[in-house]
């Protein structure tokens, strides 16, 4: 019997939550549906509740040191859900992954030096970049046989020898793409050849769609081992964003204690109580979490893919295949995006991410965030069913 509810809808505004009260302030209004920021609406695991609770009960919440559980806890996640076997010496606390981002950028960079982030992407990935002053480049991934890849070759074309990093986020978002084993190795092998330090965020690692499979960056061998710096968290994963804990995994000895002694350089080095007490329990005791959470985010997913094409005929709801995300192609169905954020934000009040959002060449697509409860799914097409009838009655008249 599952000790989860991920249908209950829970309401999160006056919590100071970033996707509800802070959206509610640049909206204007507390009408909205909040599906900007990806977090889910769902309460976190039974055990680590509990075991925050306990945190709040000794009531102390003084410096902390790093739990004992944690990096056996991550080596033990990879090994029994990613089949990825690492060693304990290569994990590395930080707190978030866009301070990890931006202290290796400054550590392995300079200033003028040029930077691969792939869009659309993660925008603060790309802020902490360029607010290093690093040149960002994106090229754009492109769509073959309905899936969107990474073109190696046109790249090739586009660095130098003052190209020094590359940042993947796998599984990818907002396209949702989970890379395969040849496409991870390619990647591997293009930075190898092009003296390219990897940083992979894997942030996304634990969600699946049904039949995928997850591989880790860290599980391809050979000389990228040498080169590559992977950060996670348990904080999608578990939904306990609000926690900060994150760790870096870095096979080469020599990359992992300049790492370390940025990070020091930074105060980067204390842990958090809270953060703790997740690292305590998630991976040791949370794994039927995840399974169930994805299989709510897969149906989900049905429910949208089934009932959006039926409201807007033209509309391209992209193949899902990690992430709670959906990324969908509006730019057939509306004129432009002013059109589509008009719509989506002051006609129907869902808020949802625009693709300009993702950098440049996706305008007019939207990303949706599903993790929430099916009743705040049936809301929004309940939402954006009568705003279009009103939209296609105006055009009539
Ligand atoms: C790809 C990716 N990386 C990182 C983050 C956030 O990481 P943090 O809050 O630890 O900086 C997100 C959150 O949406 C994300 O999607």
């Amino acid at each position: 019997m599952s000790k989860l509810d991920f249908s209950t809808v829970i309401n999160r505004r006056g919590t100071d939550s970033y996707k509800w009260d802070a959206a509610d302030r640049e909206v204007g209004n507390t009408e909205t549906i909040q599906m900007g920021c990806a977090d889910m609406d769902f309460k976190s695991p039974p055990e680590i509740i509990e075991e925050l609770h306990k945190v709040v009960e000794h009531g102390i919440f003084g410096y902390a040191t790093l739990t004992q559980q944690y990096a056996p806890g991550i080596v033990s996640w990879y090994k029994e859900r990613h089949n990825c076997e690492l060693k304990a010496e290569w994990i590395l606390y930080v707190p978030r992954i866009v301070v990890a981002c931006s202290v290796l950028v400054n550590t392995f960079t300079q200033k003028g030096d040029k930077v691969i982030l792939n869009s659309p992407y993660y925008p603060p990935l790309n802020d902490v970049t360029s607010g290093c002053y690093r040149e960002v480049i994106c090229p754009a991934l492109v769509e073959k046989d309905g899936r969107y890849v990474m073109d190696l070759e046109a790249l090739e074309k586009q660095i130098d020898a003052s190209t020094k990093l590359m940042i993947l986020v796998s599984p990818h978002n907002p396209t949702t793409r989970i890379w395969t084993r040849e496409e991870l190795q390619a990647i591997a092998d293009f930075c190898v050849k092009h003296d390219l330090l990897l940083f992979v965020d894997e942030i996304h690692s634990d969600f699946a769609a049904k039949g995928q499979t997850f591989i880790s960056m860290a599980d391809i061998q050979g000389p990228i081992q040498d080169r590559l710096v992977v950060v996670n968290a348990p904080a999608k994963s578990f939904n306990v964003m609000g926690c900060a804990m994150s760790y870096l995994i870095v096979p080469n000895a020599e990359v992992r204690k300049r790492l370390e002694k940025a990070l020091d350089a930074a105060g980067e080095t204390d842990a958090n109580d809270f953060g703790n007490a997740v690292m305590r329990v998630a991976y040791q005791k949370c794994g039927y979490y995840v399974d169930e959470v994805n299989a709510y985010i897969d149906d989900n997913d049905a429910y949208l893919r089934a009932e959006l094409p039926k409201l807007f005929p033209q509309v391209v709801v992209k193949p899902r295949e990690g992430t709670y995300l959906l990324w969908v192609d509006f730019t057939k169905v509306f004129p432009n995006e002013e059109v589509l954020h008009d719509f989506f934000t002051n006609k129907a009040k869902v808020n949802v991410l625009m693709g300009s959002h993702f950098g440049p060449n996706f305008d007019g697509f939207v990303r949706i965030n599903m993790g929430c409860p099916r009743a705040t799914l049936e809301e929004v097409m309940r939402r954006l069913t009568s705003a279009w009838q009103q939209c296609q009655s105006s055009v009539q008249n």
